[in-house]
């Protein structure tokens, strides 16, 4: 049996030494203004229990990011869950504290190349609330929480993503993603090619069997939204880095157009 502890606000789930935080779990709600059959998921997710679950079984092992557990997965007491129901609210879920990982077993021990990773990561997850709100420091390497933003039907589109990042930057949520580009140099295009060879190494059937664990109402929608992005993660890269680099665009063409052939670009690369 686990203990519930509230502090500062936040509910606390602790067994066997391992400390969850507990968040409320919303059904979807629908889009408002799309009643249109043209859009085959009508609705938005919000603090979605599901979406985090597939994102952290996707990203363990592969980025710097916590677990996440479905309610049924936790062997909860008939009094914790009661508990939990009058402290959180009627249906929630559990993300393991980020400050109990240690440097060694993740994946990433290098600050800038955890980063680069959780780039291109989470531009598969189209999270874009990947900013220092969601970001722990274990011995100063970040460990990232919260990917409740993550696979928002919206944010497919690349463009939209974008903007989306723009607008979160813009309301002082400033994403991993963008402070990435920042300080660009050929170090962080490399950990981008990197980060890219690890994606296209996830398969479908690990996106199928990870979607079906977690998901059981959208999982044809959710498999597919994945396995696109996988398959199109080299030319959604090149958009951001040129989306991003714009400012650079005069100093260093170079890094821009690193991976388009040079022959495309024959007189523009110096
Ligand atoms: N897995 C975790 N590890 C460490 N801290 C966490 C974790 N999950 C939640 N927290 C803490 O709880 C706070 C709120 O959690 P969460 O980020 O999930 O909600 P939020 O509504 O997005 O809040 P915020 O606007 O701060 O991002 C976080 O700012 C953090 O302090
Ligand atoms: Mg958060």
């Amino acid at each position: 049996m686990g203990r519930v502890k509230l502090e500062h606000g936040l509910v606390k789930y602790i067994a066997d030494d391992k400390i969850y935080y507990v968040k409320q779990h919303f059904d979807p709600s629908l889009m408002p203004g799309h009643s249109s059959h043209r859009f085959v998921v009508h609705e938005t997710f919000f603090s979605y229990g599901p979406i985090e679950r597939i994102v952290s079984l996707l990203g363990i092992g592969r980025v710097n990011i916590v677990s996440v557990k479905l309610e049924h997965e936790m062997d909860l007491s008939h009094e914790d869950r009661e508990k939990l129901t009058e402290l959180v609210g009627p249906k929630f879920y559990f993300s393991r504290a980020a400050y109990q990982y240690d440097k060694n077993s993740l994946p990433h021990k290098d600050p800038e190349t955890a980063m680069g990773y959780q780039v291109v990561f989470d531009t598969v997850m189209r999270n874009w609330d990947n900013g220092e709100r969601n970001i722990w420091y274990v011995s100063g390497v970040p460990v990232w929480f919260d990917f409740g933003a993550s696979l928002d039907p919206r944010c497919h589109n690349i463009y939209r993503f974008l903007l989306k990042l723009q607008d979160a930057a813009d309301t002082g949520r400033v994403s991993s993603i963008k402070r990435y580009f920042e300080n660009f140099s050929r170090h962080r295009n490399d950990i981008l090619n990197r980060a890219i060879s690890m994606v296209k190494s996830i398969t479908l059937s690990e996106i199928r069997t990870i979607v079906d664990v977690a998901e059981d109402r959208y999982a044809g929608y959710f498999a597919e939204y994945l396995a696109k992005n996988v398959s199109q993660i080299d030319d959604d890269i090149d958009i951001m880095r040129g989306a991003f680099l714009q400012k650079e665009l005069e100093s260093d063409r170079s890094l821009i157009y690193t991976s388009i052939p040079r022959e495309v670009f024959g007189r523009q690369v110096k």
